[in-house]
């Protein structure tokens, strides 16, 4: 980042439009390191206004619905916004917030890491021509809030994304999906707390163990991008799914039903939905009925990688009139 004016502010009535994908993290082997972005998107505009803060939600989150969002200065959006300004050492300006939110909550497709990635999307358009908020610096603010960078790297860049930190924080190398791959979502009516599904995890793994995820995990980018036929082989885990399946044992029936049928299926992120990597649109569909034999309730979601990532657009103030 580099402050392009120390003394600017936010002019009041800036507005600006962002649209930022679901993702799902892990992708089996990849703990907190692979990511993919979806076709399904969150959506917010965002004023400058003189003073507070005030949010409109509407879809997923909305007042009165399961897990509705705070609407005050807690709310995630928000609190992503004043994050940024915060690092960036330049006053906020009030703000009002109106969501258009089609990511289910709680269910391992990225909602908060999407949250996220919505508000400093809209600081970095708020501060334009203030403070050059690069996109690396959306990475890194993006991941002080998130806590780890596999849902958020995949949201800002779009596509598969390898992302990894080191001295300097937060990396990734962004990769496009081989066309061959097909992807189904089976998102069940129950939820998950990322942070219950994080406590299970030990603090160590056996050896064997982590040698078993390396060399999975690397398969895995290969299968991704050249060579899906091995998606299966390279979709096993060691590292988490076992830890987590108490806490979501229908979800981890599912995975073994589909991988028992030869799909490979994977918690998406923290779960409780499950991801399936198919070959071809008709293995997608053998899934999918498999999905939708369960007697809970379960939806199968045929979707597609959103390669465009998150993106902000200044809203011209002529165009209210
Ligand atoms: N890698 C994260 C986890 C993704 O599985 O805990 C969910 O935030």
């Amino acid at each position: 980042m580099s402050a392009a004016s120390a003394a600017g502010a936010v002019p009041d009535g800036r507005r600006v439009a962002v649209r930022v994908p679901a993702t799902s993290a892990n992708l089996g082997p990849g703990f907190d390191t692979l990511g993919l972005a979806l076709n399904v998107h969150d959506e917010l505009e965002v004023e400058a206004t003189a003073s507070g803060v005030h949010v409109e939600v509407s879809g997923v989150g909305e007042a009165g619905s399961e897990l509705s969002v705070p609407t005050d200065e807690t709310n995630l959006v928000a609190r992503a916004i004043l994050h940024v300004f915060d690092r960036v050492g330049v006053e906020a300006p009030g703000l009002r917030l109106q969501a258009t939110n089609s990511i289910p909550h709680g269910r391992g497709m990225g909602s908060s890491g999407a949250a996220i990635v919505s508000g400093v999307l809209a600081a970095k358009g708020l501060l334009d021509g203030i403070v050059d908020v690069t996109s690396d610096d959306v990475l890194r603010f993006a991941t002080e809030l998130e806590g780890h960078p596999d849902n958020v790297a995949p949201a800002i860049f779009g596509g598969l994304t390898i992302a990894w930190v080191d001295d300097t924080g937060p990396r990734h190398k962004q990769l496009a999906v081989h066309r061959g791959v097909s992807l189904l979502m089976a998102v069940p009516e129950a939820t998950m707390s990322t942070k219950l599904a994080r406590s299970l995890q030990p603090d160590a793994v056996p050896h064997a163990d982590a040698v078993f995820n390396v060399s999975r995990s690397a398969l895995l980018v290969a299968a991704l991008t050249q060579s899906p036929e091995l998606l299966f082989d390279a979709t096993e885990d060691r590292l988490h799914q076992s830890y987590r399946a108490s806490a979501m044992p229908e979800t981890s029936a599912l995975v073994g039903d589909l991988r028992a049928a030869g799909h490979a299926a994977v918690v998406s992120g923290a779960g409780p939905s499950v991801l399936v990597l198919a070959t071809d649109p008709a293995a997608r569909l053998e899934a999918a009925a498999i999905v939708e034999d369960r007697a809970q309730a379960w939806t199968a979601r045929l979707l597609a990688v959103d390669i465009r990532g998150g993106t902000v657009e200044p809203i011209p103030t002529s165009a209210a009139a």
